[in-house]
């Protein structure tokens, strides 16, 4: 399957067999391909919380509005973002010195200390943008893999953080469901066409 095809082909599922298993081996190496994706000085923001029991479902069941979907995948994955990932810079200064990237740690920790640390607004988008980007990439490489997905951004954060013990320093970024569909979803929802959402050069009145 090419990307295009992934692209084309990838829905948002509702309706998962519940007797599809996904397995360790296949989620590891989604996540393991995923994570080559782009992140803001790839300060690595993602981290999973993989929830496969039936008590953790129902955790998430409640907290999300009770979408069935949750119930019914393979596996949820609670997608993390380490809003503090700029503090980890020493997990990667070395390994940028010696592929001669940057010729020492000076520029690393400016951007550590001053971009990133004295702004938690910059803090928080990164989680989010950084990781947004990656669960895309995942969709995809499930999608190749015959899986099929589903991004929730439907559940009340404060349940999840207290029933999955999340610290204070990550946020749920997004959970994303990962099974395989039994029913396939209705025709997809349109989407605004180019010249709805493409402006020359500067904004054009008139579009939004
Ligand atoms: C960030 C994000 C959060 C979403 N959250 C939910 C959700 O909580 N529940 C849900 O049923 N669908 C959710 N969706 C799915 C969208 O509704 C879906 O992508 C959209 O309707 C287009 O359908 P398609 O993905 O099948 O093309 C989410 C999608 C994204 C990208």
């Amino acid at each position: 399957m090419t990307v295009t095809e992934a692209i084309t082909a990838r829905r948002s599922v509702h309706s998962y067999d519940p007797d599809k298993h996904v397995s360790d081996e296949q989620l590891r190496e989604l996540i393991e391909l995923s994570t080559l994706a782009p992140s803001s000085f790839n300060l690595n923001h993602w981290r999973f919380i993989v929830v496969r029991s039936e008590e953790g479902k129902t955790k998430l069941h409640e907290a999300s509005l009770n979408q069935k979907h949750i119930k019914d995948a393979s596996a949820v994955l609670i997608v993390l973002g380490k809003i503090d990932a700029h503090t980890d810079v020493d997990r990667f200064i070395p390994d940028w010195i010696e592929k001669g990237y940057y010729p020492d740690d000076k520029h690393l920790r400016v951007v550590s200390g001053k971009f990133y640390g004295l702004n938690p607004v910059v803090q928080r988008d990164e989680a989010i943008r950084s990781t947004s980007i990656m669960i895309g990439m995942m969709m995809l490489a499930a999608k190749e893999r015959g899986l099929d997905t589903a991004a929730i951004i439907g559940f009340r954060p404060p349940e999840v953080i207290e029933a999955f013990e999340i610290p204070e320093n990550y946020m749920p970024v997004m959970m994303l469901t990962v099974g395989y569909e039994k029913t396939p979803p209705p025709d997809r929802v349109k989407r605004l066409g180019y010249d709805d959402i493409v402006h020359a050069e500067r904004f054009e009145p008139g579009k939004g």
